[in-house]
């Protein structure tokens, strides 16, 4: 479940400062690419002699099971995305894990859901949209979307495509931040006064059974926020950050105060080692020290791909940018961000 597979890439689409693979997944492999939608999945490429992960969410429809699509979003330097925009081709191998995150929708009957994205925060909600339209009969989808202009609207045809065909159960608002609209409500960013516009004068009358919130942290937040003021339960609101805007662990955090023994169980298997005092790891750099392959992707606590759960021991989480509420009280910690704080630790990433 947490190595990687090698995948074929199908077909290359072009979007606005993007690109969408499509990866076709043999029949052995049907069970291990069995998504959510809303998961992402973690791609592993050498760069200059060093590995690189990253992780993109699926936009394609959980219905069909011999393909998935993924979107990259060309990001400044960046040196996965950059390089996935022109020098990879149809024919291509790429190493990928299984999809994996919690920031996800099971849609069912006689329900209405919501969600606001702004850029390539529209991925892991396109999957969602499918979802709900295609495998229920009745429920209701919402969509708030930003953008700088409408240009740069990501996946335009496949939102309009399911516009025209689920006209009474999907609804679209477009915002646009530097391009002139007829509707003033359709101008600007999507925040505070937007959602409160919007929670009064559309959603008024709906009840809303959860609310998917994905784009830029800052964006996040304030709608996060608004939601909250407005008296949603924090229980029915759900974010994903898709950039990686975790700080950095200080040495002085990462210091470990006594001599540790480490358990590590995975795929079925328990990997014992141990840490010394003074040395300055996380959770998953010292199994990586110790030569034990646990999945991770961002390092920084956006992506949750390294969540595992803490069995036995105390750890101190520096940064959590992924895990919600009721993981982190049913024992759920990143891996990435985890410092161990008992002599003990036993985690899992079979459960
Ligand atoms: S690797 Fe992304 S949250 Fe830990």
């Amino acid at each position: 479940m947490h190595q990687f597979h090698k995948l074929i890439i199908t077909a290359i689409e072009k979007q606005p400062n993007a690109v969408i693979w499509t990866l076709a997944i043999p029949p052995e492999l049907k069970n291990e690419f069995i998504f959510l939608p809303g998961q992402h999945m973690t791609f592993r490429v050498m760069s200059q002699g060093e590995e690189l992960r990253r992780s993109y969410s699926i936009c394609s429809s959980s219905c069909k099971t011999d393909e998935v699509k993924v979107l990259i979003k060309a990001v400044k330097n960046g040196r996965f995305s950059e390089p996935a925009q022109t020098n990879f081709h149809v024919g291509d191998q790429v190493d990928v894990l299984s999809p994996s995150g919690h920031f996800s929708l099971q849609p069912e009957n006689g329900r209405c859901y919501a969600a606001f994205a702004a850029g390539s925060g529209i991925t892991p909600v396109m999957a969602m949209i499918y979802a709900t339209l295609e495998q229920t009969e009745d429920a209701q989808f919402l969509l708030f979307y930003g953008n700088s202009n409408s240009t740069d609207i990501l996946l335009h045809d496949e939102i309009a495509a399911l516009k025209d065909r689920y006209q009474d159960r999907f609804s679209i608002h477009y915002f646009l931040s530097q391009q002139k609209v007829d509707m003033p409500f359709n101008h600007g960013r999507i925040d505070h006064g937007k959602v409160v516009f919007i929670k009064e004068h559309i959603l008024d009358q709906i009840e809303v059974s959860d609310y998917f919130v994905c784009g830029p942290g800052e964006m996040i937040d304030s709608v996060c926020r608004s939601l909250d003021i407005l008296g949603v339960p924090t229980r029915k609101i759900h974010n994903e950050r898709f950039l990686s805007e975790g700080q950095e662990i200080s040495l002085a955090d990462k210091t470990i105060k006594e001599d540790v023994g480490i358990t590590v169980t995975i795929d079925g298997a328990n990997h014992h080692f141990g840490i010394k005092a003074g040395e300055q790891v996380t959770l998953l750099e010292s199994a990586e020290m110790a030569g034990v392959s646990l999945p991770y992707s961002c390092k920084a606590g956006v992506c949750a791909t390294c969540r595992c759960r803490l069995i036995e021991g105390d750890v101190e989480m520096i940064n959590n940018y992924s895990l919600e509420d009721w993981e982190l009280e049913t024992g759920y910690i990143l891996g990435c961000q985890s410092v161990v704080r008992s002599s003990k630790i036993h985690i899992s990433f079979d459960e």
